[in-house]
């Protein structure tokens, strides 16, 4: 087989960047080692920045997003069960859409079907080959047949377990990382949301957060130990937590019922430098993870898909190559930013095992800081709604 480029991995990164580029008459092929039933069967957040929301639009799969789901213009912090709000609509002029990454991830699997997209599932094996070359290629297993594809670029969005990131040779690589000494445990349930707008809490038992996906759809977490087990946690143990951990009269209206997803996740920053080797360009959770206090999982993802889909196109149409040649640099400058900022809320709201007074009486400053301070407000809203993908900082 042969296209222009191929693309590692069908989550949401893989399969915009499909979509785009086919829309601009770049040929493509995505590779995915699960089902789809499978790759639609992963919870994951459910808050877009609006450079997200036009991006899905100029991939031609923003319909249900408009009509299912919701802007929102602020979002609500907490401190010890006492709440106060955000307004990113007074400090930036912009609003998040609340729409789950399964429904996008829906959407653009739908899109590529409609427009005869090339995506082979339940592939084994995938490997990168002559990345530094002219002539890259990539093998694989599918029904137990041995597979080639040659192609012009490689695009790895194949999550932080695949194998395009650790095709980049050691000597060239660096990677950053902090794993936190806690993981969140997350609830889905068919009730209403406590609240119209997301609530961020900081209490003395551990971070909690209160989000949804609709109107009779909730989500929520409470930070437990790293070692947590799951099993420990019944609905009873989770909703009496999370009742603890949030503003008086949000646990008073809280609304529980039996939980139909329930799982733990850790919490990790990672960011692997360069994010180019010759033909290989890294996209989204392959290249950095953040964790998931400030939304910016999937729209850091879709940041790099928008460089290198631009980069692409440019060398295209008109063989320039100044986009392909900088993507690393580019996408790095805002992946870091995003890091800060993810790092930062993390950091802020969540309860550190080896937490002294002294970084206590920090953490309290800061919230008080962010309460009474517009300018300290205005910087929070800027991030959260996401800084712009081409800017000079
Ligand atoms: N071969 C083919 N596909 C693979 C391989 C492999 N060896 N290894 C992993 N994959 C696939 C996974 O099955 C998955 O469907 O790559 C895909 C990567 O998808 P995600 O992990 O969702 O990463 P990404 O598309 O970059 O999305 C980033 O979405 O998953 C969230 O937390 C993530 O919010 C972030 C955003
Ligand atoms: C979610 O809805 O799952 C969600 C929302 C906001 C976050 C993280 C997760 O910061």
């Amino acid at each position: 087989m042969r296209t222009q480029v191929c693309i590692i991995g069908g989550g949401p990164s893989g399969l915009l960047l499909s979509q785009l580029l086919h829309r601009a008459g770049i040929d493509t092929i995505v590779l995915e080692r699960r089902s789809r039933a499978h790759v639609l069967g992963r919870i994951r957040a459910g808050v877009l920045e609006w450079g997200s929301v036009e991006l899905l639009e100029e991939a031609g799969v923003a319909q249900r997003m408009f009509a299912e789901g919701k802007p929102h213009g602020g979002t609500y912090l907490a401190a010890q069960n006492r709440g106060f709000r955000i307004d990113f609509e007074r400090h930036t002029g912009r609003r998040v859409m609340v729409f789950g990454q399964t429904e996008v991830t829906a959407e653009l699997y739908k899109a590529r079907d409609a427009m005869q997209g090339q995506i082979l599932h339940e592939v084994e094996g995938v490997a990168l080959h002559d990345l530094d070359g002219r002539a890259p290629f990539v093998t694989f297993t599918r029904e137990g047949r041995e597979e080639r594809i040659d192609c012009e670029f490689i695009a790895g969005c194949d999550g932080f377990h695949g194998p395009s990131r650790k095709a980049i040779p050691e000597s060239v690589r660096r990677e950053y990382e902090r794993v936190y000494p806690f993981g969140w445990l997350g609830v889905l349930s068919e009730t209403p949301p406590v609240s119209e707008e997301l609530i961020y809490a900081n209490h003395a038992r551990g971070f909690a957060l209160c989000s949804m996906r609709s109107e009779n759809l909730s989500r929520y977490y409470v930070q437990t130990p790293a070692d947590a087990d799951l099993s420990a946690w019944d609905d009873d143990r989770f909703w009496d937590e999370l009742r603890r951990r949030i503003p008086e009269d949000a646990a008073d209206r809280l609304v529980t019922g039996p939980s139909i997803e329930k799982s733990i996740a850790q919490l990790r920053s990672f960011v692997s430098e360069p994010m180019r080797w010759g033909r290989l360009f890294l996209v989204g959770d392959a290249a950095h993870i953040v964790p998931p206090t400030g939304a910016k999982g999937l729209n850091l993802a879709f940041g790099d898909v928008r460089y290198l889909s631009d980069a692409l196109r440019a060398y295209y149409d008109s063989g320039e190559a100044a986009g392909i040649d900088g993507y690393s640099e580019t996408a790095l400058k805002r992946v870091w930013k995003s890091e800060r900022f993810s790092w930062q809320l993390t950091t802020m709201l969540h309860r550190f095992p080896e937490q002294s007074a002294f970084d206590q009486r920090m953490q309290e400053a800061e919230l008080e800081y962010l309460e009474g301070s517009p300018a300290a407000q205005a910087s929070l809203a800027e991030n959260y709604v996401g800084l712009p993908f081409y800017s000079r900082g």
